[in-house]
């Protein structure tokens, strides 16, 4: 039986759905429960916070996680991303307050942001000196109280970058959800893992 690592709240809400259109879940026990192991007849789920998605399914304690790419990308763990799902949809992108600011950038740009590896990676491609300042959540702060020079962080309907009057200047990687596996759950269990690709679609 396959054991499946979701990440809790919007993912979770939409794989349910398509999970409970699928399959004939009994799933009396989950709503509105604090529940974080769901067996069912078919997979189990452990419900888990996004970021923890990826090393759940590396040490093989899931065979299977669904979580967004960034948070896949941003765990550098060697997984197999395996499907990328039609939901999700988002980019990761650099904004600032400045619209102009990467035509003449500072001598060592600050930049916010919940992503450093993916930032990292990105700004070193882009050959910039720059000075990383992790933030948890609210990255789109650090600018308007000049904690940064700019942000990198996802951007979906770009509400909260025009709500705090930012630029979207570079957009640079598509994000969806996306189902990820370990090299042994897809080598020992290909077939059950194929067979729920094919339902989660
Ligand atoms: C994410 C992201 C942006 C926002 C983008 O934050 O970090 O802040 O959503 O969405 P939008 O383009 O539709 O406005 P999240 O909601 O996860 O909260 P957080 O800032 O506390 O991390």
């Amino acid at each position: 039986m396959l054991t499946i690592a979701l990440a809790k709240g919007r993912i979770e809400k939409k794989v349910m759905e398509i999970l409970c259109s699928k399959y004939p879940l009994d799933l009396n026990n989950y709503k509105n429960s604090r529940k974080l192991i769901l067996k069912t007849d078919y997979f189990n789920l452990i419900l888990v916070k996004a970021c923890d998605v990826p090393i759940y399914v590396d040490t093989g304690i899931a065979d299977l996680g669904i979580v967004g790419r960034d948070t896949i990308l941003e765990s550098s763990l060697d997984l197999y991303e395996l499907r990328y799902l039609s939901f999700g949809k988002c980019r990761m992108s650099l904004a600032a307050k400045n619209n102009q600011i990467m035509d003449n950038p500072p001598s060592i740009l600050r930049v916010a942001t919940k992503y450093p590896k993916i930032s990292s990676k990105y700004l070193n491609e882009k050959k910039l000196s720059f000075r990383l300042i992790p933030l948890m959540g609210s990255v789109e702060l650090a600018p308007l109280v000049d904690l940064s020079d700019v942000i990198i962080d996802i951007v979906e309907t770009g509400n909260t970058l025009k709500a705090n009057n930012l630029y979207e200047i570079d957009s640079f990687l598509e994000i969806t959800s996306s189902v990820v596996s370990n090299h042994s759950s897809y080598k020992f269990k290909k077939a059950e893992i194929n067979n729920f690709l094919e339902q989660i679609v």
